[in-house]
């Protein structure tokens, strides 16, 4: 399968070759990668990519994916847009 298709994130369009030459450049945590590629940044919130890419970060660095988990990360909720009806309601 080719790495220039294989689509790792789809919110941000980010393909399994972005993230092999991401680790090949040096980035070993999810923070890091997420830095560079913007990755987990879309609306699902990594929800889909996060693990393939720690799998992927793993595989490459010849470690367990428990291992690259427990690396320090920072997880934020998913933003959505609000409609300012919501908030004129709070205001009455
Ligand atoms: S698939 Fe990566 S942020 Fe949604």
């Amino acid at each position: 399968m080719d790495p220039k298709k294989v689509i790792i994130c789809r919110c941000e369009d980010v393909t399994l070759e972005d993230v092999r030459r991401a680790i090949e450049q040096g980035y070993t945590s999810w923070d890091q990668i997420k830095r560079a590629l913007r990755v987990g940044m879309g609306p699902c919130g990594g929800k889909t990519c996060r693990i393939l890419v720690l799998r992927e970060l793993a595989q490459k660095l010849g470690v367990s994916i428990d291992e690259v988990k427990t690396r320090p990360t920072v997880v934020r909720p998913p933003l959505r847009a609000t409609p300012m009806k919501v908030f004129a309601k709070e205001g009455k």
